[in-house]
C-alpha cells in the first residue's frame, strides 16, 4: 500500500483527498494518515491540508523498498525488490535470496555495504547516502560460457539508464566499468552458480557513483561521481528504474539470440576505447594494439600492427589516457 500511495503522490500535481486514497486503496483514512506521517519522516515534503488533502512537494533521495517498488513499472527486473538498510554486499544477499528460490529478476539493493566486493578480489567501498549499490538476479537457461555477455550488457544498460533519467552520458571502458571525463563512476561484479552445462543463476552487481562529493587521496585519479561531474544531486531510485529498465529490454534481445547482434553497434557507440591504443594485458604475456570495436560474443577486436585482428576474450585492457595508462 506504501508503494501505491508513494505512486498517487507522485502522479498528481493537485491534491490528493484521504477519502479519495482510502477508496482507492480500500483502506481507513487513518491508515493513510499514519502512512503519510511515515513517508514525512522518512524525508518526503507532504503538505497536509484539511478539506484539501495531501500533496508531494518535494521527495528526498529516499531509498526504500516502497520508494524503488513505486518507481518501478509492471516490469520483471527489479520486480521485486530487498531492501537493506546495512548489508555486507548485496552480491552476497542476492545469492542468498537464490539459494532460496527467488524469482528471475529479483533485485537486492543496500544503502551501505560494510564488505563490498569489487573484481579481482578487491573491496568496494560503499558509503551511506551517495551510491546506488544493487545486484540483480537472472536465470538464464544458458552455457557458462554466456555469463560474460551478460555483464557486457550490463554495463550498456546502466549507460543507457543514466542516460535515461538524467541525460548524462557515460562511456563504457571494456569490458564493463563507465566512465565519465575519463574517471570511473560505476563498477560491475557478475558472479555465478553453474554446472558444466548450465547456468543455475547469475548475480550481477551494479556500485554507481551518483552523489559522492568525494574520494580519497588515493583513487580520486581514477573515480569521480555523477555529481562530481554534472553539479547535480541525483535521486537514486528513479535512476534504478531507468536502468532496470533498459536491462529488461537488452536482456530480452540477448535471450533471442543467446550473443550480444542486438545490441552490439549501441555498446560500440558507447566503447571509450574505439579507434584508441589498447594494452592487452594477456596470460601469455601484453600486447598492443588499436582497440575496432566488439564482436557479436563481446569480444573486443584489437588491431595489431599486421592488420590482423585479435579478438580478446577477456583479461585486463589498458586504454590510453584512461586511469593514466599512457
Ligand atoms: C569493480 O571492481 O569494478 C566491480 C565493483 C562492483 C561493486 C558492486 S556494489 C553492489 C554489488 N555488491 C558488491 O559487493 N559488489 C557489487
Amino acid at each position: 500500500m506504501k508503494a501505491e500511495i508513494i505512486r498517487l503522490l507522485k502522479e498528481h500535481n493537485a491534491y490528493l483527498s484521504g477519502q479519495e486514497l482510502s477508496e482507492r486503496l480500500h483502506v481507513s483514512r487513518t491508515a493513510i494518515w499514519k502512512v503519510m506521517k511515515q513517508l514525512q519522516e522518512e524525508g518526503y515534503e507532504i503538505e497536509a491540508i484539511r478539506n484539501k488533502g495531501y500533496r508531494l512537494v518535494e521527495s528526498a533521495d529516499v531509498l526504500t523498498e516502497a520508494e524503488l517498488e513505486s518507481c518501478m513499472r509492471n516490469q520483471m527486473m527489479g520486480g521485486h525488490v530487498k531492501f537493506f538498510e546495512t548489508t555486507d554486499s548485496t552480491n552476497t544477499e542476492a545469492k542468498r535470496l537464490a539459494e532460496k528460490g527467488a524469482v528471475e529478476g529479483t533485485l537486492a539493493v543496500a544503502e551501505y555495504q560494510t564488505a563490498g566486493k569489487g573484481r579481482r578480489g578487491k573491496s568496494w567501498t560503499s558509503p551511506s547516502g551517495s551510491g546506488i549499490w544493487m545486484s540483480l538476479l537472472l536465470r538464464p537457461k544458458l552455457e557458462p560460457s554466456c555469463a560474460p555477455m551478460i555483464t557486457l550488457l550490463t554495463g550498456l544498460a546502466v549507460s543507457m539508464g543514466i542516460e535515461d533519467y538524467c541525460k548524462i552520458q557515460t562511456q563504457i571502458k571494456w569490458p564493463n566499468d563507465l566512465t565519465l571525463s575519463g574517471k570511473k563512476i560505476c563498477g560491475i561484479l557478475t558472479e555465478m552458480s553453474a554446472d558444466v552445462e548450465l547456468i543455475h543463476y547469475v548475480v550481477i552487481g551494479i556500485g554507481i557513483n551518483v552523489n559522492t562529493p568525494k574520494f580519497p587521496e588515493e583513487i580520486e585519479k581514477i573515480a569521480t561521481s555523477l555529481y562530481l561531474e554534472s553539479g547535480r544531486r541525483l535521486k537514486r531510485s528513479g535512476m534504478i528504474a531507468c536502468i532496470m529498465k533498459r536491462m529488461e529490454e537488452y536482456y530480452k534481445l540477448f535471450l533471442e539470440t543467446s550473443d550480444l547482434s542486438g545490441i552490439q553497434k549501441l555498446y560500440e557507440e558507447r566503447l571509450v576505447n574505439r579507434d584508441r591504443e589498447v594494452l592487452v594485458l594477456a596470460p601469455k604475456g601484453e600486447y598492443k594494439g588499436i582497440c575496432r570495436g566488439i564482436d557479436k560474443d563481446g569480444e573486443l577486436l584489437v588491431e595489431l600492427e599486421d592488420g590482423t585482428i585479435s579478438h580478446v576474450m577477456s583479461g585486463e585492457v589498458s586504454v590510453r589516457g584512461i586511469y593514466g595508462y599512457v
